[in-house]
């Protein structure tokens, strides 16, 4: 079967035929991917910019169905449709058992310490994030590390749920709690932003304000639910903020690319008493200045959220929910549908074009 083997920052990833092992550890699935996006978090990796190593098959945002599975706890069996979460649940850490198992302290051993891949000249290669290697073709996954989902759901749009989404509703339903009526302002609307705007209808929020520099998606943003958009090439998006809100600043500013000055940003457009939510992950070594009285002195919070604050267990299958009514829109998340040997391009087109999401799609 063949997948994308990640072996060196900032060089082009090639598709190769590899071996992957059986499952044989009780609580070890076979999944079959039939999808998966192409999430800026594995570009990241690519760059050097997030700590997962070369030697590894990336990949995080897929939806498959099970192969086989041993001695599952969780009862995944053959045929069943899941979603690939990429912190996996270990169940039994302090952060799992006190309600926050997006934080869950083994996760990533779970998921990365083994190594089922085997490329022809016999070197192993692990999963990457959570173990998923959803750029492969299938994969061998920890159970801690799949949500069953139901049937009826297309799969090219339930991987979405993995990531992008999950992260972005969560960010705003979850993390930030944003309330009826409010004023949210988004800096970033690719594929997690356009997540939070769709977050933030969901929630009632009387104001959407989407900040991206590519006007494809300022107008995709405004099909998601946002109601006002600024181009941060042609005004300060602090200033015109504030210039739609009486010069108050948002009650919620949430940050989705990945940038410590638009971080900084966003606690600049939170008004007195709101908050800021950062979402974006950037470089592992870089800081954030904020102006030390003021957190305290205008009573404002910045909060940061990894997965959305979700327990997956239970809000994958909400979030289908929402899809399946109509309340959440996946379908139009998706800009381009790619093979496995695209992604190399996919990443170009994050960085320079206008696709929400590339999904790849396997036969
Ligand atoms: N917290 C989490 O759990 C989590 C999960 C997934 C992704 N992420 C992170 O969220 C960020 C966004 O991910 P994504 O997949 O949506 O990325 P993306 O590349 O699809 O979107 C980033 C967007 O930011 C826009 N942008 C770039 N510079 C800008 C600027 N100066 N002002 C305004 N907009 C600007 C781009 O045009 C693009 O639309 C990344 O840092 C990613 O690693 C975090
Ligand atoms: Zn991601
Ligand atoms: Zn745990």
């Amino acid at each position: 079967m063949r997948a994308l083997l990640f072996t060196a920052n900032n060089e082009p990833m090639s598709v190769e035929e590899v071996t992957l092992d059986a499952p044989a550890q009780p609580g070890e699935v076979h999944v079959k991917w039939k999808a998966s996006g192409v999430c800026h978090s594995d570009l990241s990796v690519w760059e050097g910019k997030l700590p997962i190593p070369p030697g590894c098959i990336l990949g995080h945002e897929g939806a498959g169905v099970v192969v086989s599975a041993v001695d599952s706890k969780t009862g995944l069996a053959p045929g069943d449709h899941v979603i690939g979460n990429f912190v996996p649940i270990c169940g039994e850490c302090f952060y799992c058992k006190n309600g926050q198992p997006y934080v869950c302290s083994q996760g990533q051993i779970i998921g990365m310490s083994r190594f089922p891949f085997s490329r022809s000249d016999g070197s192993r290669f692990f999963g990457g994030m959570g173990g998923l290697a959803t750029f492969a073709e299938e994969s061998v996954v920890h159970e801690a590390a799949l949500v069953k989902i139901p049937a009826d759901f297309p799969l090219g749009q339930a991987c979405l749920i993995g990531c992008s989404v999950t992260t972005g509703v969560g960010a705003v339903l979850n993390a930030a709690k944003v309330t009826k009526g409010s004023t949210v302002a988004v800096i970033g609307c690719g594929g997690v932003g356009q997540a939070v705007i769709q977050g933030a209808r969901l929630a009632g929020a009387a104001r959407i304000i989407a900040i991206d520099l590519s006007e494809a998606k300022r107008a995709s943003a405004a099909r998601f639910g946002a109601t006002d958009s600024v181009d941060p090439a042609v005004q300060d998006a602090t200033g015109a903020v504030m210039g739609m809100t009486e010069g108050r600043g948002a009650d919620y500013a949430f940050e989705v690319v990945g940038h410590p000055a638009l971080q900084r940003q966003a606690f600049d457009m939170t008004r007195t008493g709101g908050v800021c939510c950062w979402v974006g992950v950037p470089a592992l070594d870089t800081e954030v200045s904020i102006p030390a009285a003021m957190l305290t002195l205008l009573n404002k919070s910045i909060i940061g959220t990894i997965y959305g604050s979700c327990d997956v267990r239970e809000d994958f299958v909400r979030f289908v929910n929402l899809a399946k009514k109509g309340d959440l829109d996946l379908a139009n998340m998706v800009s381009r549908r790619i093979k496995l040997d695209d992604i190399n391009d996919a990443f170009t087109e994050m960085l320079e074009g206008d696709a929400i999401r590339s999904v790849v799609e396997y036969d």
